[in-house]
């Protein structure tokens, strides 16, 4: 997916040994269909040379606010005026503390400064030692960069070059692209807070074994991506599944669906979307056994009991707050046949706003799908497309169908 497609990026790598990184951040900027035109601090050029951002950008790299190559002889304007956003990674302490005082002797803090502010924002990729990191004038440059209208994308925790392991690594190339695509999509969430589950569920025989399905989580970890994307706070409850978190989603670990009955009631109560994308085992085994079930050696298998799991959606969306309209309630139907009759049963069985029905053995596992949204006023079809794609058009689908003026949480 071309998500930076048309989208003209200025990289401004300043010093520190994470400028290594930028050279992948550059790559992938380009490979999501963005320009890129890098700016480099001397002493950025101490770690990585321009050479090597030149071949990866395809455009020569600028250095000097006295470069004649532009015809006015101005690139601090010009190049901050192309620009769609302008990205710092990485952002050197010294460096933030010279955006703070708005300092200007160089060519990349000249061009922050003059960049109109409206309309090309700027975003921070720190990167420093811990200790940089952690002492007060950092974070209080970090809290006056904010306030003066920057966004501040964060730092990750680990082994630092200096041989010291904590807060300041810069975030890695891929999170800084999902950072970067996320600010381009539009606001259609802001200030809602939006709770997934997402996954298969794990209903345990005895220690060892137990009842799951093949659901990957891809779409509702999409969903979260995309709830996220467009300015939501998100909750994501999460049977077991092996896909990254999305940035900035906060994530709820569970395994059976009692447990993500539980976890999913505790995330609700102050969320205004609740989007059921789980496929929860429909039932558990009655009992537990403490230890590994064994073969006896008479040849008979043991028998199982079941009892019949608790429906999520269907508790959810019979709280009181549902009910009035405060909690936007959207379920997912996977079926293998007749897709526009069951979701249609489906919606009115749970008593929901907004059913999305898709072909089960079309979807799991696939990184693309096809969803039939059901909802009073009828049927409409989202073609197949990635299921990130499907996953944005999905949250201005539920943008678009949230009571306005919002009531409070
Ligand atoms: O009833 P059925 O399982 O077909 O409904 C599917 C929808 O209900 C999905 O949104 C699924 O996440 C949700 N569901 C649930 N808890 C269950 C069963 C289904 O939340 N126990």
């Amino acid at each position: 997916m071309l998500d930076l497609a048309g989208k003209h990026i200025l990289l401004g790598l300043t010093g520190g040994v994470a400028c290594y990184k930028s050279a992948e951040l550059c790559r992938l900027l380009v490979k999501a269909g963005a320009t890129v035109q890098v700016v480099m601090t001397e002493a950025a050029a101490q770690f990585i040379t321009p050479v090597t951002m030149q071949a990866l950008s395809g455009r020569p790299v600028y250095a000097s606010q006295w470069d004649a190559r532009e015809p006015n002889n101005m690139p601090h304007i010009n190049l901050g005026r192309e620009a769609d956003a302008i990205v710092l990674a990485p952002a050197s302490a010294d460096f933030i503390a010279r955006l703070v005082q708005g300092r200007s002797d160089e060519l990349l803090s000249l061009l922050c400064l003059a960049r109109p502010m409206e309309r090309v924002a700027l975003l921070v990729a720190p990167a420093m030692n811990r200790e940089m990191w952690a002492h007060p004038a950092t974070q209080r440059n970090l809290r006056q960069l904010d306030a003066d209208g920057a966004r501040v994308l964060g730092v990750g925790n680990g082994w630092q070059a200096c041989g010291e392991t904590g807060d300041g690594r810069m975030l890695e190339p891929a999170q800084l692209l999902e950072e970067i695509v996320a600010h381009f999509q539009p606001k259609a969430l802001a200030g809602e807070h939006v709770v997934v589950t997402a996954g298969p569920t794990f209903e345990a025989m005895d220690p060892i074994r137990g009842i799951t399905n093949h659901s990957s989580g891809k779409m509702g970890f999409a969903i979260a991506r995309a709830a996220r994307e467009a300015g939501a706070r998100v909750t994501l409850v999460a049977g077991p599944v092996h896909q990254p978190t999305p940035r900035g989603v906060s994530r709820i670990d569970v395994l059976s669906a009692e447990q993500m009955l539980q976890a999913a009631q505790g995330a609700v109560q102050d969320a205004t979307v609740f989007v059921a994308t789980a496929a929860v085992a429909d039932w558990r085994p009655a009992d537990q056994s403490a230890h590994k079930i064994k073969k006896d050696g008479s040849g008979q298998p043991p028998v199982l009991r079941f009892v019949e799991n608790p429906d999520i959606l269907l508790a959810i969306a019979r709280t009181p707050r549902a009910r009035e309209g405060a909690l936007f309630c959207v379920g997912f139907a996977a079926e293998s046949e007749n897709l526009v009759e069951h979701a249609k049963a489906k919606r009115e069985r749970k008593g929901i706003p907004l059913l999305v029905g898709n072909i089960g053995p079309l979807t799991f596992g696939q990184d693309d799908n096809a969803l039939l949204l059901v909802d009073a006023a009828g049927v409409r079809e989202l073609p197949r497309a990635p299921k990130l794609q499907l996953a944005r058009e999905l949250v201005a689908e539920v943008a678009a169908r949230l009571p306005r003026p919002r009531p409070a949480p």
